[in-house]
């Protein structure tokens, strides 16, 4: 890993700029998800961290700081290449030990996600997991998936605890994620997901459960600032409508910005949800017309995560189609956890939902890019290459974006830029 002051990136064959044509602020909607704003043979030029031009290699290597400072700049060429802003994975689990390897036979053999949880799999078979490693484990597993995250493209990361389910392992959980952040070069926003479901020990008495989230996670996490953001599991055999309000609530008190795990098994009513604000809803699987209208208006993200649809075996997949022309902003998302999506690659996702969602390979870098980063709330950093954010950039070894979607489960991915620090090269 280099830490370069001064990185110039050349003769890329296809810079995605992602650069508002509109000029519009918010998030990418309906026709602006094709819109990537593309350079030919375009430069790009980095200084600590941040971008700070973006044109024709002709006029970088023009430019009279760059023509005088030559020497001091790490140059390299780009040779044909496509640039685009590093992914942001908006929406990811990577605190767990050991994949779920009984469930995925159990669904091989005819079982549906829902039932192993019902019969005792499902969630509450990562607890144990989690609850019994040392933080120095659970550093190193979310370490491992971060630097695989890069290696796939991917320079920003939210990631939540919620394999945990006691107030001690999800700060503990929380902690991991600060830490691993802190040895990666890229971009970790943290989430509490204390109500991903009810643990044994309080099965019929959620409401104590719920208590124990309100009244002491989330007060614990927001005074040692260990999660930005709140997150719920909405859903049959999880957290309901009531629950979710009432852990809104909560966070809201406490500062921290909420999103939620919606519609993913069945369909949830959005509208009651939309006073605090949501940063994102996630999954979408079953989301009603009433809501689709709701959130055209509103800068509520639905984050979409084909990956686990793909796992699960199931043939449906979210309307991609009927909430990007509805006027929705969506982003996609990898879901990386080890119950419905063990992927950490950012264009499997988008391979998906080309090929399951119809999502175009255009719309796919949008949403896996500034759109993310609207989920995520850090749209004025992220997400696109303009001068002023930061130097988060995906090199892929192909001579044209549709490719990222097109060849799946392989990795075209040459190198990522971190904060300007070089991450992986070919
Ligand atoms: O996003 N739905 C809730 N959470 C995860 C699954 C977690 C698991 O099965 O371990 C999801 O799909
Ligand atoms: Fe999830």
């Amino acid at each position: 890993m280099r830490k370069e002051s001064t990185l110039l990136l050349s003769s890329i064959g296809q810079l995605l700029t992602l650069r508002s044509a509109s000029g519009k602020h918010g998030p990418r909607r309906g026709p602006e998800l094709k819109q990537l704003s593309i350079i030919e043979d375009g430069a790009v030029l980095c200084l600590g961290g941040k971008i700070v031009s973006v044109g024709t290699t002709k006029d970088a290597l023009r430019d009279p700081w760059l023509k005088k400072n030559r020497k001091k700049v790490l140059e390299i060429d780009c040779a044909g290449k496509v640039v685009l802003p590093g992914f942001v994975d908006s929406h990811t689990h990577p605190v767990f030990v050991s994949p779920r390897l009984v469930d995925f036979e159990k669904r091989i053999e005819g079982a549906s996600y829902e039932e192993i949880a019902k019969a005792g799999g499902g969630i509450r078979v990562s607890l144990e997991g989690v609850r019994k490693a040392g933080k120095r484990i659970l550093v190193e597993k979310v370490l491992a998936a971060l630097r695989d995250m890069a290696a796939h493209g991917t320079t920003t990361v939210e990631a939540k605890s919620g394999y945990g389910l006691t107030v001690e392992s999800e700060l503990k959980s929380l902690e991991a994620i600060r830490e691993a952040g802190s040895l990666w070069a890229g971009t970790v926003v943290a989430t509490l997901l204390g109500a991903h479901v009810v643990p044994k020990e309080f099965q019929g008495r959620s409401q104590n459960y719920v208590e124990s989230v309100c009244k002491e996670m989330i007060p614990k996490a927001a005074r040692r600032k260990l999660a930005q953001f709140v997150d719920v599991f909405c859903d049959d055999g999880a957290f309901t409508a009531a629950e979710t309000e009432q852990i809104f609530e909560a966070a809201a008190q406490h500062g921290l910005s909420v999103r939620a795990h919606m519609g993913q098994l069945s369909e949830a009513v959005l509208r009651p949800f939309l006073r605090f604000d949501p940063a994102s809803f996630d999954h979408m699987d079953y989301v009603n017309d009433d809501d689709i209208l709701q959130l055209s208006k509103h800068d509520t993200v639905a984050t979409l995560v084909p990956g686990a649809n793909y796992f699960l075996g199931l043939k449906k997949y979210p309307p991609a189609r009927k909430l990007i022309d509805a006027g929705v902003p969506v982003a996609l998302a990898t879901d990386y956890n080890p119950g419905t999506s063990p992927t950490l690659s950012m264009p499997m996702a988008m391979s998906l939902a080309c090929t399951h969602m119809k999502m175009s390979p255009a719309e796919t870098i949008t949403a896996s890019t500034i759109n993310g980063a609207w989920a995520l709330r850090l749209a004025d950093r992220k997400g696109t290459i303009e001068a002023g954010k930061d130097a988060d950039l995906a090199v892929f070894a192909v001579a044209d974006y549709r490719e990222i979607a097109y060849w799946f489960g392989d990795n075209r991915c040459a190198m990522t830029v971190m904060n300007g620090t070089v991450a992986s090269e070919p």
